[in-house]
């Protein structure tokens, strides 16, 4: 697709207790988080080392709360389901409601995203494009979602969402998930690298022979606090575009 693209987004929050009932006001602030990642208006992008500022890029697409459920009525792209779970896995029983959580709207028009508490240490997680639809779609944790209420530092920032929205857009970690270098995120001006990066890593980390600049460790497909990861690329703007023109061509208007 050529110019800004629209994903109507549905937030699904899936709670026990009240504090995991997230308000409003928290989800429009991780709405506008991924609205200023996707377009590179976040002011911290200028920690981009100089070396790669010219790869920062805009890309193109924007995400919107769905004003229409499936049935056409008005809705404010929010639901809330009362669960008796404490908490969510990686294996998908918040996707059901019948498992404790919420059904997908129709994966083909709208990016579900639910929020709730993860075990296993977890922020988040997506599927990738081509896999089944009724489980299509990203989890976050709700500590980890947007910028004000509960969003808890490091975590407070947006950049989880950003993060897994990447994986829903058919992108890979940069180093590719081995610890031996041979593996690959598919983009080229992203450098290879060993292994993740955690916290706020001091540059240049150098690995896999990608010296003098190292890791491309404040890219959002790395696993840096939320204030240190700060930028797309070029690159990575074209195979998520790739993913919206290919396996996800109907859902962006
Ligand atoms: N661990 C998660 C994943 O593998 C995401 C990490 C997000 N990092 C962050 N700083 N919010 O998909
Ligand atoms: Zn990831
Ligand atoms: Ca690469």
């Amino acid at each position: 697709k050529k110019g800004p693209v629209t994903i109507p987004v549905v937030v699904h929050v899936v709670y026990r207790i009240a504090a995991e009932n997230i308000s409003q006001a928290q989800v429009q602030s991780q709405i506008a988080a991924l609205n200023r990642d996707y377009a590179a208006a976040n002011e911290d992008k200028g920690d981009t080392p100089a070396c790669w500022r010219g790869l920062v890029t805009n890309i193109g697409v924007q995400f919107k709360l769905a004003n229409k459920d499936p049935e056409g009525k008005v809705t404010d792209g929010i639901t809330r389901t009362k669960t008796k779970a404490a908490s969510f896995s990686s294996h998908d029983e918040v996707k059901f409601t019948a498992k404790g959580g919420a059904d997908a709207w129709p994966t083909d028009q709208y990016l579900n995203l639910w929020v709730c508490s993860l075990g296993e240490g977890l922020l988040g997680y997506a599927q990738f494009p081509g896999g089944p639809a009724a489980t299509d779609g990203v989890v976050i944790l709700n500590t980890a979602f947007g910028t004000t209420g509960t969003a808890t530092a490091p975590y407070n920032l947006g950049r989880t969402a950003v993060h897994e929205v990447g994986h829903w857009l058919n992108l890979n970690h940069i180093w590719g998930d081995t610890s031996d270098c041979s593996g690959t995120d598919h983009v080229d001006d992203t450098p290879d690298q060993q292994l993740p990066n955690y916290g706020k890593p001091a540059f240049p980390h150098v690995t896999c022979q990608n010296g003098p600049n190292g890791d491309m460790f404040m890219n959002y497909m790395d696993y840096v606090d939320d204030d240190a990861m700060v930028m797309f690329t070029a690159g990575q703007s074209a195979r998520m575009h790739a993913t919206l023109t290919g396996p996800r061509k109907k859902i962006g208007t």
